[in-house]
């Protein structure tokens, strides 16, 4: 299960995110917020990140304006890899290195086709484990 989350500054780029996992039948879980209406980011970073910590979801997905609030707020949670990521390469690379469980995006930084991309990747990448392991676990 994908849990979800954005400001005002990335709920449009979450609509189209919504649309992507619907046509691929992936679940997910929308934390909101549901309209453009100004709101304060690290909310949503929570709701994402309790979401995850508490086991109702594996991964997720947040996106602001720049996804930098977002990935500095998510970061401060215990257990949590959040990777923000403007590039494919960035993001099948947090998925295999790091084992990032939340990927940020930053909606006014990234055309809409380059973040379905990269959700895509993100997505179908794995962890691969051995060395990247050891790494991840110095983290914790
Ligand atoms: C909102 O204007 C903007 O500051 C926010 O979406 C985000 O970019 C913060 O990092």
């Amino acid at each position: 299960m994908i849990a979800l989350g954005c400001d005002h500054g990335g709920y449009e780029l979450k609509q189209e995110i919504i649309k992507y996992l619907e046509e691929n039948n992936l679940p997910f879980k929308d934390f909101g917020c549901y309209d453009n209406s100004s709101v304060d980011y690290p909310i949503y970073a929570r709701k994402v990140t309790d979401a995850i910590t508490h086991g109702e979801c594996d991964k997720g997905i947040l996106i602001c304006g720049t996804g930098i609030g977002m990935s500095i707020a998510a970061n401060k949670v215990r257990g949590i890899r959040a990777a923000l990521c403007g590039d494919t390469y960035s993001a099948r690379v947090s998925r295999a290195h790091n084992n990032a469980n939340i990927l940020c995006l930053g909606e006014r930084v990234i055309g809409e086709h380059l973040a379905l991309d990269i959700v895509d990747i993100w997505l179908k990448t794995g962890f691969e484990g051995g060395r990247h392991k050891r790494r991840v676990d110095i983290i914790e």
